[in-house]
């Protein structure tokens, strides 16, 4: 099939191919009128007249006038044009649609990542919900301020909560965190639950220490993938 993709087709006859389309026209001949036509398009019966003729023009509808109305039927070419319309809606809304990309440059906490994640209740609830022990340490890194905003989406998702506890007489808080990925290392990223936290840093738990693995430095660049 020959497609002439330098000829870009009208929106208002976009839509109107897609209201056809809507119809069943793809599939068969629909009886259609300029009233009716018209009226879903919000538009006058000869504005939608005049669509009707302009797509037909254009290839895109085959129509055969009858004394009860019009019948009318999206071509092959008609319905690749709707096609290449539906991928690009696709590629908005498709699998990468929940995929969300964190970046920023590694810091040096204060170096509590270390004691906290040692502590057994800690260890214990981040194996159970990320599957596998944590590596007793944090690694800060500091957001990108285009990254800020992602990493603002990220509250509308479903975190893990981590329950906090007592040990030594001390109370330790709730924590929730966020199943990621830096580079193939499954990862997490945990917020401490109940104090207010700074929005441009995240803290990644990780099985190994990631410092090691990718060799990475305070002001190395990374990136932290969600996939939701
Ligand atoms: O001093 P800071 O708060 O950054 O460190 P920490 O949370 O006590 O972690 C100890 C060290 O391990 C830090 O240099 C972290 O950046 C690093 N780390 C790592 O390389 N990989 C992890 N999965 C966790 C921490």
């Amino acid at each position: 099939m020959h497609l002439n993709f330098d000829t870009m087709i009208m929106p208002e006859d976009l839509q109107c191919l897609k209201v056809i389309a809507r119809m069943g026209g793809c599939r068969g001949p629909v009886r259609v009128s300029s009233q009716t036509l018209g009226a879903t398009l919000g538009i006058s019966p000869q504005t939608a007249s005049r669509r009707l003729q302009s797509l037909e023009k254009q290839k895109l509808v085959d129509r055969a006038l009858t004394p009860e109305g019009q019948d009318i039927m999206v071509t092959p070419e008609g319905e690749a044009v709707l096609r290449r319309e539906y991928e690009e809606y696709v590629r908005i809304f498709g699998e990468d649609h929940h995929r969300y990309t964190l970046r920023g440059r590694v810091i040096t906490g204060l170096g509590e990542g270390r004691y906290y994640m040692g502590l057994e209740p800690y260890r214990v609830q981040f194996s159970r919900s990320l599957g596998f022990v944590p590596y007793p340490g944090t690694l800060n890194i500091r957001l990108d301020p285009r990254s800020i905003p992602v990493r603002k989406r990220l509250e509308a998702l479903e975190w893990i909560s981590i329950e906090g506890f007592v040990a030594d007489g001390r109370t330790f808080g709730p924590v929730r965190c966020l199943p990621c990925r830096m580079g193939e290392t499954p990862c997490g990223i945990i917020v401490p639950g109940r104090t207010h936290y700074p929005e441009d840093i995240v803290e990644i738990v990780a099985p190994v220490g990631l410092r090691d693995t990718y060799g990475i430095r305070d002001g190395d660049g990374v990136e932290v993938e969600v996939e939701k």
